[in-house]
């Protein structure tokens, strides 16, 4: 089989990985991306098509007669891509918008897992601003306070501040009538990607993302530092819960939805001290960066499996891992993730380590090439320097010294990126 003409939406590391990812697939004959960056140019068409642009991508779609639309962000999901691809009979990965509401509606997921039984932390809908001190009361701090809107990881406050946390309630309701309090989940974070159609569903190696900006899990949280796969963290008899208590579930809920869920469900975990799950979030879509220390470790064809769950067959084929661990480093820009100072020439990029089955190179997220050929940022995550190895510690090696290698003014990274899984 090779075949398949993919187009992939998006434009950061993800994507970067996905289009990595296809490239390698015996499955696929012609690769797209849209918009794309500086990484997937080197192996996809990119095209000039935003990735909020639901109509130019379905345009774009049917002008190429791609076989399949791989979507890498939750907002065009959440905005009708899939549904609108679907009438069009062109098959893509990722939800129709009715599934996309479990990452664009936190209260909806919320919902759906008190419905079901799915264990998570309590929560409380606040919208009267007098009554802000009596739910404060009813939960112990740090209190968690999240606003019901897509804020890629970064509408969310955390703190022991009692004067912190009303601020955030109040301001949360000014501007969106109303926002969400939930209890605080002690322990450690691990994100389970699961490929899932109505056929069955395949749960991805674990992997651990590193969403503070700064060593030692301080600083603000950030869209994510830096990710490592399998993290140990999720043993095996956590994934055993977190399939019986979590993904069974919630499949069957998809499954029996009026239209099939056909994409990736991002469960993000807490895992307490006694090793039991519970959900943080639910994403409609791949992380980023989990994506890139997933998609390195797939043995079977990625092409494939992609586009037997856009169509409802994942059930009939088998998806294999290898045995191997992948890690990578962001480097992002200059005050990230507050506002941050982009254009500025990055080097040392093109690095790439082969050494056996040692592998290390830059997954491109926020960077384009300027019109002198030279790399250039234009985001906060401006790359993930990735590496893959038959152990972490290698993997993590060849990370480091890929971004160390790298220069860009300004910019910042995590040293410590794996260090929970060493
Ligand atoms: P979210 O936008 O829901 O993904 O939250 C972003 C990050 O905030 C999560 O990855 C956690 O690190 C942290 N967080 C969110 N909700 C909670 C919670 N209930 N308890 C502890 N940490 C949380
Ligand atoms: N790495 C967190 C996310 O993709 O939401």
């Amino acid at each position: 089989m090779n075949q398949l003409e993919v187009l992939v939406v998006g434009n950061g590391g993800r994507e970067h990985a996905m289009v990595l990812g296809l490239s390698g697939s015996h499955s696929v004959s012609a690769l797209h991306c849209t918009p794309g960056n500086a990484g997937t140019n080197d192996l996809a068409t990119n095209h000039n098509v935003s990735a909020s642009d639901i109509e130019g991508i379905v345009s774009l779609s049917k002008q190429l007669d791609v076989s399949i639309v791989v979507v890498g962000p939750e907002l065009p999901l959440v905005d009708g891509l899939a549904d609108r691809l679907r009438l069009e009979g062109i098959p893509c990965f990722g939800p129709h918008s009715e599934g996309a509401m479990l990452e664009g509606s936190k209260l909806h997921a919320k919902q759906i897992m008190e419905q079901l039984g799915i264990p998570t932390g309590k929560f409380k809908v606040i919208r009267d601003p007098s009554s802000i001190n009596d739910s404060l009361d009813e939960f112990d701090p740090p209190w968690v306070i999240k606003r019901d809107v897509l804020a890629g990881g970064k509408g969310v406050t955390v703190s022991s501040s009692r004067k912190e946390a009303r601020d955030a309630i109040k301001h949360g309701i000014e501007l969106d009538n109303f926002v969400l309090l939930e209890e605080y989940l002690e322990g450690e974070e691990a994100s389970i990607l699961v490929m899932m159609d109505e056929s069955g569903y395949v749960m991805l190696p674990p992997s651990q993302d590193h969403k503070r900006a700064l060593d030692g899990d301080l600083g603000p949280n950030t869209g994510g530092m830096g990710a490592y796969a399998p993290a140990p963290v999720a043993s095996p008899s956590v994934i055993a819960r977190t399939r019986k208590e979590i993904v069974e579930p919630m499949h069957h809920h998809l499954r029996n939805s009026s239209t099939p869920y056909r994409g990736c469900l991002y469960v993000g975990l807490m895992i307490d001290q006694d090793g039991s799950p519970r959900v943080v979030e639910f994403n409609v879509r791949l992380g980023d960066p989990e994506a890139q220390v997933t998609i390195p470790l797939f043995r079977s064809d990625f092409g494939e499996a992609l586009m037997a769950t856009a169509s409802g067959k994942l059930e009939s084929i088998d998806v294999e891992f290898s045995n191997k661990h992948a890690s990578t480093v962001v480097l992002a820009s200059e005050g990230y993730p507050g506002e941050v100072i982009s254009g500025r020439y990055v080097s040392g990029w093109e690095t790439k380590i082969e050494e056996g089955e040692i592998l290390g190179l830059c997954h491109i997220a926020g960077a384009v090439i300027s019109d002198d050929g030279r790399l250039i940022s234009t985001g906060g995550r401006v790359l993930s320097a990735t590496g893959v190895a038959p152990s972490l510690a290698e993997a993590l090696e060849a990370s480091y010294q890929i971004v160390e290698g790298i220069d860009l003014q300004g910019s910042h990274y995590r040293k410590d990126i794996g260090s929970g899984g060493l």
